[in-house]
């Protein structure tokens, strides 16, 4: 049974503000507001770093030197699945990063020695010097954001939210030399950490990447996370060969959108926006970081990509950074009057590197185009230039000389190294917080029998969450971490010198009585705009069943939660005896089994250290809930966590649902042939239209028919034939796919061509009768007749440059056929790109 009440009053609300013009609404407050900012009202500050004559001179001889085409590039970031190193070269490239589901060869999974291969490829490209060309160093950035995450047998720390409760800053400068460490072994010399958020409303699918709803907190890790990474400013420990370039994101407000809207809009006042989401700029100015990446949210429905005030005017000369701003992902895109292939708006307001992951080489050309006009001006072009000089030559990147000869380069041992894991493992230990701990059950004695349960106890992937191997985090294996170590193997590791015994079982059966049960549950990993939610209800229920299970025969029960937010888990905590908040903490299952054991001598070694960075909730909708907010009631408040001293007694919890916006489905359409609610199948013809409910059907006219067939199980697909001219669609109220098709997402289909005599065949996405042109699929569906099943995929953008409003998608599919086919579906969501997606079926 599902804990949500679906109420369509309530689903319309969630529609209504997640699809349309909430960014707009504003026009009159956004005015006031922009000019009601007051850069002398943020903390004026200067940089640490004093002017260094050798890296001027050389930067002014660079400007002189370097055309304006060599300057273009410069300011130009691609994807490298988007881009060649040879092309790098051609268009002088200033910089390349890997989005999360980018690798070497298109492979997540491709080894340590092929990404630093390839970073030798695109050092040599760029310093290539022939024909007259200047030929200067590129920087390659990744989103190193819990470890070196992309790679496998990297160490991966826990994510953000769970370092927050560690509330430790001499651990974030280990963290950060460790990860920097490892990211010189592979060659890479810029992460794009550390997150400075601070989510205020766990609806965000992000909240899991900011250390607290508490700015002090925020502000307390910044300098400390900087300098870990860079090395500390003004020693020379400084950038050096040990150390690689951090970037503070998302600058600013990134954490405060209205409902937690993932790239939405920040309505705060201005002094909620510096004390609060602003809290951690000033101390990482201070660290001496080198790179700002600016927010894809708006503030006032002015994007922070094109806000001048912010980006200059507040960031560089009121608090003086002198690094420079890179933008996020085609972020520039969003601004208004930009495309991702053309905006003078963004790089004038103050963005000084473009991230244009696919979108780099038509940018170039607008870019260049935009100089030579003078929309934008040789100076700005200049300023843009020398400041990402700047940051090169601190870097040391002139004299670094190829990436695999700098010292840790090929150095492989160091990853997932015995001393980075200790690290990782003291985080993890440092990062849970003890809810509960009735009759003090905790710390277990390795001398009983132990059941481990749950299906998360034995997933390192589901431990590490999103921003692992893949962007979305999805399809780990624990293979894929083979320095790490899972809570299952840590626990059995705990009792190898004792006399217990720990048996595992996902569902919780066994045959001989446990003393003791542990069950580990909780989220399954996402990213960004992907775990964005309607409330913060857990919503899965497998986790209770198997407690409930054990509490009906009275077995005492521990559960490891496992998640990216805090959330409402009220039945769960009732039918537990101990409870513990894990986070998503990374590899090193071991650091749980520290202090959930004794050791064998029944001594407690490791005492829970980790207090809540944010406010646990009370109820299902409680989704903002501060510390400092007016009505503040939440179940356990911020800073709570018991030691296992503590002799602290968590009574029987109301477990009433309180009614909750539902959940609108955006990703999925069709699933075993049937529509998700609320979607619905529509068969249309000349004739008309009428909706497919199940069994069969056919249009007004009878152009297209539907009927329910077997795939893997019983009618767990739909087979729709056309004779004539018809159109099948999946239709509901609009919703907003941009930040989908922003990101690299594709909508997945999973067809079998029965037949296909076709005169044409066209898939559409929402645009109604404005698409220039549908995607014509006439020959795919030809060719793959008789084939058997398929798996096809469509980039979401596609549809976005064949004009469909990616705001307003009333039609996520629609599949028109002229002449007489027989199609079979089964599936048709929106999914992550993992590189199978182009602009065919
Ligand atoms: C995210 C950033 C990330 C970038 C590169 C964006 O979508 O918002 O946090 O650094 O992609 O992967
Ligand atoms: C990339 C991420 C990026 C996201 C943008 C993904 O395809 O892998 O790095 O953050 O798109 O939303």
């Amino acid at each position: 049974m599902s804990k949500v009440h679906h109420s369509i009053a309530f689903a319309f609300v969630f529609l209504v503000s997640s699809c349309s013009g909430m960014e707009k609404t504003n026009t009159t407050s956004y005015q006031e507001d922009i000019s009601n900012i007051q850069p002398q009202a943020w903390p004026s500050q200067q940089s640490p770093l004093t002017v260094n004559r050798e890296h001027e001179k050389k930067i002014a001889a660079l400007l002189n030197a370097m055309t304006v085409e060599e300057k273009v590039g410069q300011i130009i970031q691609a994807d490298i699945n988007s881009v060649t190193p040879n092309e790098v070269r051609e268009y002088y490239l200033g910089a390349v990063l890997n989005g999360g589901n980018s690798a070497p060869e298109n492979n997540n999974r491709a080894s340590a020695e092929k990404w630093l291969a390839l970073a030798d490829k695109f050092w040599l490209a760029s310093t290539d010097k022939s024909d007259g060309r200047v030929g200067i160093p590129l920087l390659w950035g990744s989103d190193a954001v819990h470890g070196h995450n992309n790679i496998v047998g990297a160490t991966i720390f826990p994510h953000n939210i769970g370092l927050g409760a560690a509330n430790d800053p001499l651990l974030m400068a280990k963290i950060g030399k460790v990860t920097a460490t490892e990211m010189r072994v592979t060659g890479l010399d810029w992460t794009f950490a550390p997150t400075l958020a601070v989510a205020r409303n766990s609806r965000w699918g992000r909240t899991y990447e900011s250390f607290s709803e508490d700015p002090a907190i925020v502000a307390s890790y910044a300098e400390p996370l900087v300098s870990g990474i860079q090395g500390k400013v003004n020693t020379d420990q400084f950038l050096n060969s040990h150390h690689i370039i951090s970037t503070a994101k998302h600058f600013i407000g990134d954490g405060g959108t209205l409902n937690g809207q993932d790239q939405g809009d920040n309505v705060d006042d201005q002094i909620t926006m510096r004390d609060v989401h602003g809290a951690g700029y000033p101390p990482a100015i201070q660290a001496g970081v080198q790179v700002i990446m600016a927010s894809f949210n708006s503030w006032h429905g002015i994007k922070m990509h094109g806000h001048k005030t912010m980006l200059t005017d507040v960031l560089v000369d009121q608090m003086g950074f002198d690094g420079f701003v890179v933008g996020d992902w085609n972020g520039h895109g969003q601004v208004e009057g930009c495309t991702n292939v053309s905006c003078a708006n963004a790089f004038n307001a103050g963005l000084d590197m473009f991230m244009a992951p696919d979108s780099w080489k038509q940018l170039y050309q607008n870019t260049l185009e935009q100089v030579k006009s003078g929309e934008i001006t040789l100076a700005r072009l200049d300023q843009a230039v020398a400041r990402i000089l700047r940051v090169k030559l601190r870097a040391g990147l002139f004299d670094a000389g190829l990436p695999s000869s700098r010292p840790l380069a090929g150095n492989y041992k160091l990853l997932g190294s015995e001393s980075h894991r200790a690290v990782a493992r003291e985080a993890v230990r440092k990062s849970l917080v003890l809810l509960k701990n009735n009759r003090q059950l905790i710390p277990l004695s390795p001398n009983q029998r132990i059941l481990v349960a749950g299906t998360a106890a034995d997933n390192i992937g589901q431990a590490s969450g999103g921003w692992t191997l893949s962007w979305q985090g999805t399809g780990n294996a624990n293979s894929d971490f083979p320095n790490g170590q899972s809570i299952l193997a840590a626990i059995k590791e705990a009792v190898t010198d004792s006399q217990g015994t720990v048996d595992y079982h996902p569902e919780g059966e066994f045959e001989v009585r446990p003393d003791v049960a542990i069950v580990v549950f909780g989220e399954q990993p996402y990213a960004e705009f992907q775990g964005d939610r309607p409330h913060v209800d857990f919503t899965d229920n497998t986790g209770l069943e198997v407690l409930k299970k054990f509490k009906a025969l009275n077995i005492p029960t521990v559960s490891i939660f496992i998640s990216g937010r805090p959330l409402w888990v009220n039945p769960e905590i009732n039918a537990s005896d101990a409870f513990i908040a894990a986070w998503l903490p990374g590899s090193e299952g071991g650091g749980i089994a520290d202090v959930i054991m004794r050791n064998e001598q029944e001594k407690i070694e490791h005492d829970f250290v980790g207090r809540l960075s944010f406010s646990w909730p009370k109820s299902a909708d409680q989704e903002v809930l501060n510390a400092e907010g007016a009505d503040y009631d939440p179940l356990f408040a911020l800073g709570y966590g018991l030691s296992v001293t503590d002799n602290v007694n968590v009574e029987q919890l109301n477990e009433t649902q309180v009614a909750t916006l539902s959940d609108y489905h955006i990703s999925n359409f069709l699933l075993s042939g049937a529509a998700v609610s609320p979607w619905r199948l529509v068969l249309s013809d000349a004739k008309g239209r009428s909706q497919y409910l199940q069994g069969t059907s056919s249009s007004a006219g009878g152009n297209i028919s539907v009927e329910s067939a077997d795939y893997l199980a019983q009618e767990d697909s739909i087979i729709v034939n056309w004779l004539g001219q018809g159109r099948f669609l999946i239709e509901g109220e609009p919703v907003d796919l941009e930040r989908q098709s922003n990101g690299d997402m594709a909508i997945q289909i999973d067809y079998r061509v029965l037949s296909a005599n076709l005169q044409r065949a066209s898939i559409k996405l929402g645009c109604e009768n404005q698409c220039k042109s549908p995607l014509d699929v006439t020959k795919t569906l030809q060719e793959k007749a008789g084939d058997g099943w398929q798996q096809g995929f469509i980039k979401l953008s596609c549809f976005a440059d064949i004009g469909a409003d990616m705001k307003n998608i009333k039609v996520p599919f629609e599949l028109e056929v002229i002449g007489s086919a027989s199609i079979q579906l089964n599936k048709i969501k929106v999914v992550a790109n993992q590189g199978q997606a182009s602009c065919q079926l």
